[in-house]
């Protein structure tokens, strides 16, 4: 049977960072720390609606979050500079050893999947945009079960939908929540350690492996 491997979108495929360059027009030398605390406080938004059962689609917590950050860093941002900014999220850059990594696992006959909080509709528009959607059999979005990473019904919903057992499933990951919660859902898991200070929570857990890039998958993978 064919391994699938689950790629995590935001921050393992595709750059949050990216939107820096926008930012420094509307926020100037803090654009780095902005991006930042906007992605970290996304993410917790969707903890917290996930735990709250109060699920809203991740854009809603990708907005929600940019509000607060602005706010936090007295900028007063017009509704139009924010629209823009959360129209730079649907045109993220890849990670440039992305494509490059994908194209040689879909050749060898991995079955590759994108898995991700985003809606399906938001994260096929960036794949295209990245020209990485062909390499992906189909995009799983959370929506569909509607709650968020790392609850486990996500990861089951993830087997459910590409029809595998958890023996035959890697997620790919460079966020260590989303690594955490597909091993404790029985998953194998590889963790994209791209720079040298991206630190693992230190819980009593480990990676099943770890890579500096999406390239290094096609050898590090192992076929249990
Ligand atoms: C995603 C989040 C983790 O793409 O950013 O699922």
């Amino acid at each position: 049977m064919a391994i699938t491997l689950a790629f995590d979108v935001y921050g393992t495929l595709i750059d949050t960072a990216g939107v820096i360059t926008l930012l420094e027009q509307y926020v100037g030398s803090e654009a780095s720390a902005f991006a930042c605390l906007w992605r970290d406080k996304q993410l917790e938004y969707s903890f917290r609606r996930g735990l709250m059962k109060a699920y809203q689609p991740f854009h809603i917590c990708t907005r929600d979050a940019l509000d607060y950050t602005a706010t936090f860093f007295h900028k007063n941002l017009k509704p139009s500079e924010k629209d823009k900014l959360m129209g730079e999220y649907q045109i993220l850059p890849p990670f440039p050893d992305v494509e490059e990594g994908l194209s040689p696992l879909k050749s060898s006959g991995f079955s590759l999947f994108a898995f991700s909080n985003g809606l399906g509709e938001d994260v096929r528009s960036l794949l295209q945009n990245a020209k990485i959607a062909h390499y992906f059999k189909d995009i799983i979005s959370v929506d569909e079960v509607k709650t968020f990473k790392p609850a486990p019904e996500v990861y089951r919903h993830l087997l459910d939908r590409t029809g595998t057992v958890a023996h035959d499933t890697w997620l790919i990951s460079s966020n260590s929540f989303d690594i955490i919660g597909a091993l404790s859902t029985g998953l194998s898991a590889a963790w994209v350690k791209r720079s040298a200070d991206a630190t693992f929570d230190p819980w009593d857990v480990k990676a099943s492996i770890t890579v500096s890039s999406i390239k290094e998958l096609q050898e590090r993978i192992i076929i249990k």
